[in-house]
C-alpha cells in the first residue's frame, strides 16, 4: 500500500497503490459520489458497490459513443448531480475514458477520479488525462485533457479479469518496458503471466512501476510534443492491422513491436528482435500476423498521427531506449511490403 501524488501542468493526481475500493471513503464523500461502473464489473463484484449511487455502463468499445454520454448527463440530473458531486469511473479503459469526459463537460467540469479495473486500464487508460469517445469508425475523436484527482488500485477486481484482457494489458506493459526500462524488461522475460497471475506482490509492483513509468513520460510532455511519442510504439503498425484483421488491441500492438523491431534493426541497428519476440510470446501474445500490404498501407496513410509524407516511427536503439525515427511514407510502404513475404 502506497499513497503518491503527482503534479500535472493544471493540477495533481493522487495514486493510492494497492488498496481496497472502500477506502474511497477516506478520499471522497462517497454519499455525494456518482460511480460510473463496467456493467460486466458490477454484475460480477455487486457487493462491493452496496449503498453506493450507481449509473452501470454498458462494456464494450462499441459504447464509447456520444449516446452513452447522454445516457449518463440525463442520469446524473435525476440523480441531482451538483458541482460538489465526484464522479467514480469503475471499469477498463472505455469507462475511464468515458468517466474524464462526462466529468470535464458536465457543468463545465467537476472532480472525477478512476478505479481501474483491467491491467490496460491500470497501466495505460486511467493514466495521462487524456479522455474522450468514438465517433462512428473513428476513435477518440471527441475529449479533453483534464488529470483525474485520484486513480485507487484494487487489484481484487483482476480476480474476474478474462485471460484475453491479461494478454492485452501485458502487451502495453512489454512495450513501457522494450521503450523507457530494460531492467523491467529483464524481470518480464524472467517470469511469466502465471507467476504474475499468483504472486499478488509480484503483480502490484509491475503494475505500479508501470504506472508511474507512463506519469513520468506524461508529466514531461503532457501536450504529445516529443516523449509521448514513443508511447506508439507498435501502434502505428499496430493500428494498421487491428480493425482489418479484427484482432484485439494487445494483439494488435504485439505484433506491431515485431515490425517496429525489424525496422530498427536497420534504421538503428537494433540487435535484440528475438528478445523482444520471446518476451511477447511468454505473455500469450501473437508474433506473427499475415497481411496484404496495400490494405495496411491505405489504413497507415490515413492515420491521424502521420505528418505529410513522412512517418514518425517509434523505433528501438536497444532495450529500454526507443526513438522517434522520421521515415519517409514511400519508404515504409516498401519496408511494409518486403515483410509482407517475410511474415
Ligand atoms: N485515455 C488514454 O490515454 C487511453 C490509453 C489507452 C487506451 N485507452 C482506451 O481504453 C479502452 C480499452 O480499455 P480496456 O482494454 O480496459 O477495455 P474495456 O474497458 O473495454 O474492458 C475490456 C473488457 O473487460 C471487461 N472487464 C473490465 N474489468 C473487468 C474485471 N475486473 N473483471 C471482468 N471483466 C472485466 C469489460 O467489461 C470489457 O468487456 C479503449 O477505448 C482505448 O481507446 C485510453
Ligand atoms: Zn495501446
Amino acid at each position: 500500500m502506497k499513497i503518491q501524488t503527482v503534479k500535472f501542468s493544471k493540477s495533481s493526481t493522487t495514486f493510492y497503490f494497492a488498496y481496497g475500493i472502500s477506502y474511497l471513503k477516506e478520499i471522497i464523500d462517497v454519499k455525494q459520489s456518482i460511480f460510473l461502473v463496467d456493467e460486466i464489473v458490477l454484475k460480477q463484484h455487486q457487493k462491493r458497490f452496496k449503498d453506493r449511487k450507481v449509473i452501470p455502463i454498458k462494456p464494450g468499445e462499441k459504447y464509447k459513443t456520444q449516446a452513452t454520454v447522454d445516457a449518463i448527463i440525463k442520469q446524473l440530473i435525476q440523480l441531482g448531480t451538483d458541482r460538489k458531486t465526484t464522479l467514480v469511473g469503475v471499469g477498463g479503459g472505455v469507462v475511464t475514458d468515458i468517466t474524464g469526459y462526462v466529468a470535464s463537460i458536465f457543468m463545465r467540469g467537476i472532480k472525477f477520479g478512476f478505479v481501474p479495473t483491467t491491467i490496460l486500464a491500470l497501466v495505460d487508460a486511467s493514466i495521462g488525462g487524456k479522455n474522450g469517445i468514438d465517433v462512428g469508425v473513428y476513435k477518440n475523436m471527441m475529449g479533453t485533457i483534464n488529470q483525474p484527482s485520484f486513480i485507487l488500485h484494487d487489484l481484487v477486481f483482476l480476480n474476474t479479469l478474462p485471460e484475453i484482457e491479461w494478454q492485452n494489458g501485458f502487451a502495453e506493459i512489454i512495450k513501457h518496458a522494450c521503450i523507457k526500462d530494460a531492467e523491467m524488461f529483464a524481470e518480464l522475460e524472467a517470469n511469466n503471466l502465471k507467476k504474475y497471475q499468483s504472486n499478488k506482490t509480484l503483480l502490484c509492483n509491475l503494475i505500479e512501476r508501470n504506472a508511474l513509468l507512463k506519469t513520468n513520460v506524461v508529466i514531461k510532455d503532457e501536450f504529445e510534443k516529443g516523449d509521448r511519442k514513443l508511447l506508439n510504439f507498435g501502434h502505428t503498425f499496430g493500428h494498421a492491422i487491428e480493425n482489418t484483421y479484427k484482432l484485439s488491441h494487445g494483439y494488435a500492438v504485439a505484433v506491431g513491436m515485431v515490425i517496429a523491431c525489424m525496422i530498427s534493426e536497420s534504421f538503428q541497428n537494433f540487435k535484440h528482435t528475438n528478445r523482444v519476440v520471446e518476451v511477447i510470446k511468454k505473455y500469450g501474445l501473437p508474433v506473427h500476423q499475415s497481411y496484404n500490404a496495400k490494405k495496411v498501407i491505405d489504413v497507415m496513410k490515413a492515420d491521424k498521427k502521420k505528418v505529410k509524407d513522412v512517418m514518425n516511427y517509434v523505433l528501438l536503439q536497444k532495450i529500454g531506449k526507443a526513438v522517434v525515427h522520421p521515415i519517409a511514407i514511400n519508404e515504409v510502404e516498401n519496408i511494409i511490403k518486403q515483410l509482407e513475404s517475410k511474415f
